[in-house]
Protein backbone atom coordinates (compact mmCIF):
# COMPACT_ATOMS: atom_id res chain seq x y z
CA UNK A 1 0.00 0.00 0.00
CA UNK A 2 2.86 2.75 1.06
CA UNK A 3 5.18 1.77 -2.13
CA UNK A 4 1.83 2.07 -4.14
CA UNK A 5 0.99 5.20 -2.88
CA UNK A 6 5.02 6.52 -3.17
CA UNK A 7 5.12 5.47 -7.13
CA UNK A 8 2.20 7.22 -7.61
CA UNK A 9 3.32 10.67 -6.44
CA UNK A 10 6.86 10.17 -7.82
CA UNK A 11 5.34 9.46 -11.34
CA UNK A 12 3.06 12.38 -11.00
CA UNK A 13 5.98 14.52 -10.14
CA UNK A 14 8.15 13.48 -12.93
CA UNK A 15 5.10 14.65 -15.44
CA UNK A 16 5.38 18.05 -15.82
CA UNK A 17 9.14 18.00 -16.29
CA UNK A 18 9.11 15.32 -18.86
CA UNK A 19 6.68 17.97 -21.32
CA UNK A 20 8.13 21.01 -19.68
CA UNK A 21 9.72 22.60 -23.02
CA UNK A 22 8.23 25.60 -23.84
CA UNK A 23 6.05 28.61 -25.06
CA UNK A 24 6.27 32.15 -25.35
CA UNK A 25 4.18 34.25 -22.61
CA UNK A 26 4.40 37.49 -23.66
CA UNK A 27 6.92 40.40 -24.75
CA UNK A 28 7.57 43.37 -23.70
CA UNK A 29 8.45 46.43 -26.03
CA UNK A 30 10.33 49.24 -23.99
CA UNK A 31 9.30 47.54 -20.61
CA UNK A 32 5.25 47.54 -21.91
CA UNK A 33 4.18 43.84 -21.25
CA UNK A 34 1.94 41.97 -23.73
CA UNK A 35 0.61 38.60 -23.30
CA UNK A 36 1.18 35.83 -26.28
CA UNK A 37 -1.14 32.68 -27.14
CA UNK A 38 -1.12 30.58 -23.20
CA UNK A 39 -1.52 27.40 -24.65
CA UNK A 40 -4.39 27.08 -22.03
CA UNK A 41 -6.75 29.20 -24.39
CA UNK A 42 -7.81 25.49 -25.76
CA UNK A 43 -9.35 24.41 -22.24
CA UNK A 44 -10.46 27.45 -21.65
CA UNK A 45 -11.81 28.97 -24.73
CA UNK A 46 -14.34 31.90 -23.22
CA UNK A 47 -11.53 32.97 -20.64
CA UNK A 48 -8.70 33.61 -22.28
CA UNK A 49 -8.86 37.37 -23.71
CA UNK A 50 -7.95 37.87 -28.06
CA UNK A 51 -4.02 38.74 -27.87
CA UNK A 52 -1.69 38.80 -30.01
CA UNK A 53 -0.32 35.60 -30.13
CA UNK A 54 -0.85 33.26 -33.08
CA UNK A 55 -3.28 29.93 -31.52
CA UNK A 56 -1.74 26.40 -32.10
CA UNK A 57 -2.56 23.08 -30.70
CA UNK A 58 0.68 23.10 -28.45
CA UNK A 59 -0.93 22.39 -25.29
CA UNK A 60 1.98 20.22 -24.42
CA UNK A 61 4.25 22.74 -24.96
CA UNK A 62 5.33 20.38 -27.81
CA UNK A 63 7.36 20.88 -30.77
CA UNK A 64 7.27 20.34 -34.73
CA UNK A 65 8.95 17.65 -36.42
CA UNK A 66 11.40 18.12 -39.43
CA UNK A 67 8.73 15.46 -40.82
CA UNK A 68 5.92 18.30 -41.33
CA UNK A 69 8.70 20.84 -42.56
CA UNK A 70 6.61 20.81 -45.69
CA UNK A 71 3.11 21.30 -44.07
CA UNK A 72 1.73 24.61 -42.85
CA UNK A 73 2.54 23.76 -39.10
CA UNK A 74 5.99 24.74 -39.48
CA UNK A 75 5.16 28.63 -40.01
CA UNK A 76 3.48 29.03 -36.38
CA UNK A 77 3.48 25.77 -34.63
CA UNK A 78 0.59 23.18 -35.14
CA UNK A 79 -2.69 24.74 -36.64
CA UNK A 80 -2.07 27.65 -36.18
CA UNK A 81 -4.93 30.58 -35.77
CA UNK A 82 -4.16 34.17 -36.33
CA UNK A 83 -3.55 36.66 -33.65
CA UNK A 84 -6.39 38.74 -32.64
CA UNK A 85 -4.57 42.31 -31.90
CA UNK A 86 -1.11 43.84 -32.09
CA UNK A 87 2.17 44.37 -30.12
CA UNK A 88 3.02 47.96 -31.24
CA UNK A 89 6.54 48.72 -31.85
CA UNK A 90 8.87 50.92 -33.57
CA UNK A 91 11.27 50.02 -36.23
CA UNK A 92 14.31 50.24 -34.41
CA UNK A 93 13.26 49.42 -30.71
CA UNK A 94 13.88 45.88 -29.24
CA UNK A 95 11.19 43.34 -28.81
CA UNK A 96 12.07 40.96 -25.77
CA UNK A 97 10.34 37.66 -25.73
CA UNK A 98 9.46 35.97 -22.42
CA UNK A 99 9.12 31.69 -22.43
CA UNK A 100 7.33 30.19 -19.74
CA UNK A 101 10.56 28.01 -19.38
CA UNK A 102 12.69 25.97 -21.45
CA UNK A 103 15.02 22.92 -20.46
CA UNK A 104 18.51 23.19 -20.44
CA UNK A 105 19.67 20.30 -22.37
CA UNK A 106 17.56 21.51 -25.47
CA UNK A 107 20.42 23.89 -26.84
CA UNK A 108 19.94 25.47 -30.21
CA UNK A 109 19.80 28.71 -31.86
CA UNK A 110 17.20 31.27 -31.52
CA UNK A 111 16.11 32.61 -35.26
CA UNK A 112 13.45 35.55 -35.93
CA UNK A 113 11.89 36.09 -39.09
CA UNK A 114 9.13 39.11 -40.15
CA UNK A 115 6.55 38.48 -42.43
CA UNK A 116 4.54 41.47 -43.83
CA UNK A 117 0.68 41.11 -43.73
CA UNK A 118 -0.05 43.48 -46.17
CA UNK A 119 -2.92 44.86 -43.99
CA UNK A 120 -4.73 42.88 -40.97
CA UNK A 121 -2.95 40.71 -40.12
CA UNK A 122 -6.07 38.98 -37.84
CA UNK A 123 -7.49 36.85 -40.57
CA UNK A 124 -4.15 35.47 -42.51
CA UNK A 125 -3.34 31.97 -43.18
CA UNK A 126 -0.09 30.79 -41.64
CA UNK A 127 0.92 29.48 -45.15
CA UNK A 128 0.30 32.90 -46.75
CA UNK A 129 2.71 34.47 -45.08
CA UNK A 130 6.81 35.25 -46.05
CA UNK A 131 9.25 35.21 -43.77
CA UNK A 132 12.27 37.11 -43.92
CA UNK A 133 14.85 36.06 -41.75
CA UNK A 134 15.84 39.60 -39.89
CA UNK A 135 17.98 37.44 -36.89
CA UNK A 136 19.95 34.57 -35.45
CA UNK A 137 22.06 33.20 -32.85
CA UNK A 138 23.42 30.21 -31.66
CA UNK A 139 26.91 29.19 -30.00
CA UNK A 140 28.22 32.02 -27.75
CA UNK A 141 31.49 30.38 -26.48
CA UNK A 142 32.25 26.94 -25.72
CA UNK A 143 29.39 25.12 -24.88
CA UNK A 144 27.40 28.30 -24.24
CA UNK A 145 24.73 28.38 -26.83
CA UNK A 146 22.08 31.48 -26.97
CA UNK A 147 19.63 28.99 -25.14
CA UNK A 148 21.94 29.06 -22.32
CA UNK A 149 22.23 32.96 -22.28
CA UNK A 150 17.82 33.03 -22.07
CA UNK A 151 18.14 30.95 -19.09
CA UNK A 152 19.80 32.92 -17.46
CA UNK A 153 18.33 36.22 -18.61
CA UNK A 154 14.55 34.70 -17.04
CA UNK A 155 14.10 32.94 -20.21
CA UNK A 156 13.91 35.72 -21.99
CA UNK A 157 15.55 36.44 -25.75
CA UNK A 158 15.54 39.68 -27.54
CA UNK A 159 15.81 40.79 -31.13
CA UNK A 160 15.85 44.40 -32.65
CA UNK A 161 13.27 45.26 -35.27
CA UNK A 162 15.52 46.38 -38.44
CA UNK A 163 15.58 50.48 -37.67
CA UNK A 164 14.62 51.22 -41.43
CA UNK A 165 11.65 48.47 -41.31
CA UNK A 166 8.87 50.17 -43.27
CA UNK A 167 5.85 50.72 -40.86
CA UNK A 168 2.64 48.18 -41.03
CA UNK A 169 1.75 45.22 -39.64
CA UNK A 170 3.66 42.51 -39.43
CA UNK A 171 3.56 38.67 -38.09
CA UNK A 172 7.21 38.17 -36.27
CA UNK A 173 8.35 34.33 -36.29
CA UNK A 174 10.21 33.64 -33.08
CA UNK A 175 12.19 30.31 -33.37
CA UNK A 176 14.03 27.68 -30.84
CA UNK A 177 15.55 24.93 -33.01
CA UNK A 178 16.25 22.29 -30.38
CA UNK A 179 19.48 20.00 -31.32
CA UNK A 180 19.69 17.22 -28.49
CA UNK A 181 18.40 15.10 -30.47
CA UNK A 182 19.43 16.42 -34.17
CA UNK A 183 22.31 13.82 -34.61
CA UNK A 184 19.76 11.78 -36.00
CA UNK A 185 17.29 12.42 -39.21
CA UNK A 186 14.29 14.07 -37.71
CA UNK A 187 15.76 14.46 -34.49
CA UNK A 188 15.90 17.96 -34.28
CA UNK A 189 12.90 20.14 -32.55
CA UNK A 190 11.38 23.21 -33.76
CA UNK A 191 9.69 25.86 -31.41
CA UNK A 192 8.05 28.06 -33.72
CA UNK A 193 6.35 31.24 -31.70
CA UNK A 194 4.23 33.80 -33.90
CA UNK A 195 2.94 36.99 -32.93
CA UNK A 196 1.50 40.33 -34.90
CA UNK A 197 3.15 43.18 -34.67
CA UNK A 198 2.18 47.00 -35.61
CA UNK A 199 5.18 48.59 -36.41
CA UNK A 200 5.32 52.49 -36.31
CA UNK A 201 8.36 54.97 -37.20
CA UNK A 202 9.35 56.36 -39.88
CA UNK A 203 11.52 53.03 -41.67
CA UNK A 204 10.47 53.02 -45.85
CA UNK A 205 12.29 49.71 -46.62
CA UNK A 206 9.94 46.83 -46.82
CA UNK A 207 11.11 43.38 -47.04
CA UNK A 208 12.46 41.15 -49.54
CA UNK A 209 13.39 37.79 -50.40
CA UNK A 210 10.53 36.68 -47.98
CA UNK A 211 9.60 32.47 -48.72
CA UNK A 212 6.94 30.32 -47.33
CA UNK A 213 7.37 28.43 -44.19
CA UNK A 214 7.43 25.71 -46.00
CA UNK A 215 10.41 26.56 -48.34
CA UNK A 216 12.37 27.75 -44.82
CA UNK A 217 14.16 24.29 -44.47
CA UNK A 218 15.11 20.97 -45.66
CA UNK A 219 15.09 17.66 -43.16
CA UNK A 220 18.49 17.24 -43.81
CA UNK A 221 20.54 19.87 -44.06
CA UNK A 222 23.08 21.18 -41.96
CA UNK A 223 21.74 23.26 -38.52
CA UNK A 224 18.60 21.11 -38.56
CA UNK A 225 21.32 17.55 -39.07
CA UNK A 226 23.66 18.39 -35.61
CA UNK A 227 25.56 16.38 -33.18
CA UNK A 228 25.40 18.30 -29.71
CA UNK A 229 27.79 15.78 -28.26
CA UNK A 230 31.14 16.16 -30.36
CA UNK A 231 32.69 19.21 -29.35
CA UNK A 232 31.69 21.47 -32.49
CA UNK A 233 32.52 24.78 -32.41
CA UNK A 234 30.58 26.05 -35.20
CA UNK A 235 27.28 26.01 -36.27
CA UNK A 236 25.78 26.56 -39.86
CA UNK A 237 22.40 27.70 -39.41
CA UNK A 238 19.46 26.55 -41.83
CA UNK A 239 17.31 28.42 -43.83
CA UNK A 240 18.11 31.78 -45.57
CA UNK A 241 20.85 34.27 -45.16
CA UNK A 242 19.42 37.29 -42.66
CA UNK A 243 17.77 40.01 -44.35
CA UNK A 244 19.87 43.40 -44.01
CA UNK A 245 18.46 45.52 -46.10
CA UNK A 246 16.53 47.51 -43.63
CA UNK A 247 19.25 47.58 -40.47
C1 LIG B 1 10.67 37.05 -15.26
O1 LIG B 1 9.66 36.90 -16.25
C2 LIG B 1 8.33 36.87 -15.74
C3 LIG B 1 7.43 36.66 -16.93
O2 LIG B 1 7.68 35.44 -17.56
C4 LIG B 1 8.03 38.16 -15.02
O3 LIG B 1 6.74 38.10 -14.47
C5 LIG B 1 9.05 38.40 -13.93
O4 LIG B 1 8.82 39.66 -13.37
C6 LIG B 1 10.45 38.34 -14.52
N1 LIG B 1 11.43 38.48 -13.45
C7 LIG B 1 12.38 39.39 -13.50
C8 LIG B 1 13.34 39.36 -12.33
O5 LIG B 1 12.50 40.18 -14.41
Amino acid sequence: MRSTTVLIALTSSLVPAVSAHGHVRGVTVNGKWTPGADPVWYYNPNGVAPNAGWKSLNQDNGFVEPSAMASADVNCHKSATPGQTYIDVNAGQEVKFYWNTWPDSHKGPIINYIAPCDGDCTTKSAQSLRWTKISQGAIVSGNTWVTDQMLTNNFTSTTTIPRNLKAGNYVIRHEIIALHGAQNVNGAQLYPQCLNLRVGGSGSVAPSGGVPGTSLYRNNEPGIIFNLYTGQTSYTFPGPAVWTGAN
